[in-house]
């Protein structure tokens, strides 16, 4: 298990995601209620770039003519087709096993650091 300091806490936009690289790889972090949390750049559908997905909230399930909208800042939304992710979990919202792959994360100091090998 390594931890890679890249990039200090105050530079994550609350609500936003951020593109950090490393050793190849691109994370995007992002920023929840001052939580923060790291998916894989690349959508499991067809590869697209995640942190260029817009972030939002989504319908929940609902009775007919009437929409739940909820979980606003806490989804993303594939910029090429629309799969909606979970930002804290990584999983789509239609299955648990189609998911993108999450980072853990090390605060320390302010600085955020990406957990790679556990
Ligand atoms: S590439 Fe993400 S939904 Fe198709």
């Amino acid at each position: 298990m390594a931890v890679h300091d890249v990039l200090d806490a105050a530079d994550v936009p609350e609500g936003g995601g951020v593109l950090v690289e490393v050793e190849g790889r691109e994370i995007c972090i992002y920023r929840i209620g001052g939580e923060f949390y790291a998916l894989h750049n690349y959508c499991p559908h067809q590869g697209a770039p995640m942190c260029a997905g817009l972030v939002s909230g989504t319908n929940l399930p609902s009775d007919v003519y009437e929409y739940d909208y909820s979980r606003q800042g806490e989804i993303v939304r594939c910029p090429w087709h629309g799969w909606e992710f979970d930002i804290k979990t990584g999983k789509s919202l239609f299955s648990d096993r189609t998911r993108v792959k999450k980072y853990e994360l090390e605060i320390k100091d302010g600085r955020i650091g990406i957990v790679l090998g556990k």
